[in-house]
């Protein structure tokens, strides 16, 4: 038997969040983004599954983009930060990427490459709209254009920003970058990210770009708002033992058992990327009921509180997060947010597709 970890994604529901994200702003294309394997989910499975459903994918880097066009996509590419160096724009040629432009110095690339060439490339203008980490300040914008302008045939480029706290719709800060970003709107303009998308109205987007909400993670605090989780993270107990009064559980004795207490021990560990920050009591569902973790979370196991569960033995499967204990409430209990718990997933965690 297989080690029984495996993270099983519905690509149904990838569809269905998809369609939904549509349907907040009819007049928007939706760029799909799939840095990071897709948080996770595995980039080339889901990109294809979405290939007719999305306008375009967005990654994190040209090594992301190949790899989509390796798998098979088609669909057009764009690199979120752009082009780390300018002997990337020959790649981004052959495939025709469309690159972010965030810095001067890459606008000197892009001017000094497309001098060469007859490509011209869909560019994303970033503006930075108070984030403070990547674009340009609004009042450089025209200076940016001005350049651009010098090369022949370019489409126009799409105007971006960021969010820094859509997930806090409240924030006041979202005001502020609406107000920044407002002057250099056109017709061809992008802020929303998944969290603006579901709770900040920017109708004037010509493109939403949907990350988290894909995945039916938790883009803000309002909640799921109709989205599916789309992976369900699942392994099985592989031992179990009563520990008597007094007796400790795993690396550091961190926890001591005050009573007669079962323990069941199960295949995922931080070497999976499951957090070794998850603290005592952060909940699995052994055979669909809550039980929690108690001592720490070792390379490739986890030690589960069971006692309390009617019946349970070797093989029952344990469920680290689904549709109905979502990622973002384990993610609370490691003082992380659910985007960590997905991307974290490494190599060795086999996926598994259904649609
Ligand atoms: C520029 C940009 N747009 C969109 C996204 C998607 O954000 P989210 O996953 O919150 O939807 C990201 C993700 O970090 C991003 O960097």
């Amino acid at each position: 038997m297989p080690r029984p970890l495996v993270a099983e994604v519905d690509l149904a529901a990838l569809k269905h969040n998809l369609a939904l994200a549509k349907q907040q702003n009819l007049q928007a294309k939706t760029l799909a983004v799939v840095k990071a394997n897709a948080y996770g989910h595995g980039a080339v499975k889901v990109a294809l599954a979405l290939e007719s459903d999305a306008d375009a994918f967005g990654v994190a880097s040209i090594e992301e983009a190949l790899e989509l066009r390796e798998g098979g996509l088609k669909a057009p590419v764009l690199l979120l930060e752009g082009c780390f160096s300018e002997e990337e724009l020959a790649s981004c040629e052959r495939q025709n990427f469309w690159v972010v432009c965030h810095s001067d110095y890459q606008i000197e690339w892009l001017i000094r490459y497309l001098s060469t060439t007859d490509w011209r490339p869909q560019i994303w203008l970033k503006v930075d709209s108070g984030m403070h980490r990547l674009g340009f300040d609004a009042d450089a914008v025209a200076g940016v254009m001005e350049q651009f302008s010098s090369i022949e045939g370019l489409p126009t480029p799409v105007m971006m920003s960021h969010f820094a706290c859509a997930d806090q719709p409240a924030h006041p800060r979202n005001e502020v970058a609406q107000s920044r970003f407002n002057p250099v709107k056109t017709n061809l303009s992008s802020f929303a990210n998944s969290a603006g998308i579901f709770t900040q109205a920017t109708p004037a987007d010509s493109w939403q770009r949907l990350g988290i909400g894909l995945y039916g993670g938790t883009p803000s605090e309002l909640g799921l708002q109709g989205l599916q989780p789309a992976m369900t993270l699942k392994t099985a107990i592989i031992a179990l033992r009563d520990i008597s009064p007094g007796e400790s559980v795993g690396y550091g004795a961190t926890y001591t058992a005050e009573s007669p207490r079962k323990i069941a021990t199960i295949a995922i560990g931080y070497a999976d990327g499951y957090p070794r920050q998850a603290k005592q009591g952060t909940p699995v569902l052994v055979n669909g009921v809550e039980a929690p973790i108690v001592g720490r979370v070792s390379m490739d196991m986890i030690t589960v509180d069971v006692t309390d569960l009617p019946s349970v033995s070797v093989g029952d499967e344990v469920i680290m997060f689904n549709e109905q204990l979502l990622a973002d409430r384990v993610a609370k209990c490691c003082d992380t947010i659910d985007y960590t718990l997905f991307a974290g997933l490494t190599a060795r965690v086999p996926r598994r597709y259904s649609e």
